[in-house]
């Protein structure tokens, strides 16, 4: 047989180019329709990690929650605040405390098809709690402060079904916590008018717009991160230097989000934020693990929830950011210089158990971040042109947090030896006695939000940083 014979016809050779073509288009399909999106974690491409509108009430069902929520700042003030303004309000706290003891469980059920209306419900009953225990009187007993059962069952019911933690969180108190000051208009850091405040001070409501601002900035992080795990290849000189531009450009936004962190000092006083503010955060392990914290009435086994307040230590972005840079804050990988005595002290699990108190979507988000197949760090290490961008993006970061540092030890460590009295308005003689009786119990000033040894935990996040640089540092 000739093999001219075996050689396929120009209508075969047609043929099998067509069925290559869609088999390839199929494959690419299939793998295009396996990879998941930003927006299948709920991330979207405008807003990042806020939802794409505001969060719409609850329905009427629920409506005594609401209303609650919208009573509260004018009828509660801080429990251990003595001021004249804050006994003037005793009263109508405790008519509102016991309006809500005398609550029935109300089911959630209806609420958990819809996505937007679980945040809302976990936003309005997180605030209730922190409002409920943090207005009650000081008690002297070492009794847990008990959660009634009308909060506690149904906030941790719609946790679950978001995978969030049952207490107030970044999201609650950030990311869902605003309305548009002009509905025509789109979501914007000018547009957003933040809604519920304890103190209703300008000073938290500009706490809010600082994270807020520095969420919004990282939303192009968020975009070039997706870029480069969706790049074709990593081997082109095309590609490696875009790598290398957008290595550049989150510099830039590192960069920014310092200058916004920064920007808090002008536009939050300390004492307002120590003193006012910060005390309706505390979750409850905020007087340490000895303390008796708190029990959710009617929730089996409450004591494994996961109670610590609210802190930046739980935005997603700045999360996505260390996953996408590799910064080992867990210690696993053999980096130089090897860690401090201090470092190693430090609470390596802080990240980890942050992200308990992000949306499971987001958390899940980064766990899809953590699992690529490409680190940048590997890239960067094996190509000699990506070293330097690489490196900088890292140097500000490690940047950040140590400014970052200086402002937790302005607002937290040097407030904690402050006198309220310094403060006009700040209440006076019983925070003093909290202050001195946590000092005395060795926590108090170095401890954060979340329980944490402040300094210790903020050290080894910025030298987990520095470690992560390439070139000997
Ligand atoms: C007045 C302003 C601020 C103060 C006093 C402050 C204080 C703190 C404290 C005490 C912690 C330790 C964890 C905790 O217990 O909460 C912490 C962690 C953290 N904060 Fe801030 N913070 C401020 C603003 C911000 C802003 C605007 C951001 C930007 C997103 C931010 C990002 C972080 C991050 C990412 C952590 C986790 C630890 C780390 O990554 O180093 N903070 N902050």
């Amino acid at each position: 047989m000739n093999v001219v014979d075996l050689l396929p016809s120009p209508h075969q050779y047609f043929t099998l180019a067509v069925e290559l073509l869609q088999s390839t288009i199929a494959n690419n399909r299939r793998s295009l329709s396996k990879r998941r999106t930003p927006l299948d974690f709920d991330v979207d491409i405008n807003t990042g990690f806020f939802p794409p509108q505001p969060l719409a009430n609850l329905p009427p069902a629920y409506a005594a929650w609401e209303l609650a929520l919208s009573e509260a700042s004018e009828k509660l003030s801080l429990g251990e605040d003595d001021s004249e303004d804050a006994l003037a309000k005793r009263a109508s706290g405790e008519q509102w405390r016991s309006e809500i003891l005398s609550w029935p469980v109300i089911d959630t059920e209806a609420l958990h098809s819809n996505l937007r209306f679980l945040q809302r419900a976990h936003l309005v009953l997180a605030w209730l709690v922190h409002y409920f225990v943090h207005s009650a009187p000081p008690s002297n007993d070492d009794a847990p402060f008990v959660v009634p059962k009308s909060l506690a069952v149904p906030l941790v019911a719609v946790s679950r079904q978001l995978g969030i933690a049952p207490v107030l969180t970044f999201a609650d108190t950030v990311l869902w916590n605003w309305e548009l000051v002009d509905a025509s208009l789109p979501v914007s850091i000018e547009n957003m008018r933040f809604v519920n405040l304890f103190s209703g001070t300008e000073d938290e409501l500009n706490f809010y717009t600082t994270s807020a601002k520095a969420e919004f900035r990282g939303i192009e992080m968020l975009r070039i991160i997706d870029e480069y795990n969706n790049l074709p290849n990593l081997t082109d000189l095309t590609t490696i230097s875009k790598v290398s531009r957008d290595l550049t450009r989150l510099t830039a936004i590192i960069n920014d989000i310092s200058d916004i962190i920064q920007g808090v000092r002008a536009v939050v006083d300390p004492h307002v934020f120590y003193w006012d503010l910060r005390p309706w955060f505390e979750g409850s392990d905020a007087k340490g693990p000895e303390a008796p914290g708190w029990v959710y009435e009617g929730v089996p086994a409450s004591e494994k929830l996961d109670l610590s307040g609210p802190s930046a230590g739980q935005s997603s972005v700045m999360h996505a950011l260390d996953l996408f840079l590799d910064v080992d804050h867990k210690l696993r990988q053999r980096r130089y210089p090897a860690p401090s005595d201090s470092n190693k002290r430090a609470d390596h699990g802080f990240m980890d158990r942050m992200r308990r108190y992000m949306p499971g979507k987001h958390r899940e988000y980064l766990s899809s971040l953590a699992s690529s197949p490409r680190p940048i760090r590997e890239l960067a290490l094996q190509t000699p042109a990506l070293r330097e961008p690489f490196d900088n993006a890292v140097s500000a970061l490690k940047r950040l947090r140590d400014l970052h540092m200086r402002i937790a030890c302005l607002y937290i460590v040097t407030m904690s030896r402050s006198t309220p009295g310094a403060h006009a308005g700040c209440p006076v003689a019983s925070m003093m006695d909290r202050l001195q009786i946590s000092r005395a119990a060795g926590k108090g000033p170095t401890r954060g939000t979340g329980g944490n040894e402040l300094s210790l935990l903020l050290k080894a996040g910025r030298d987990a940083t520095r470690r992560t640089l390439l070139k000997e540092n």
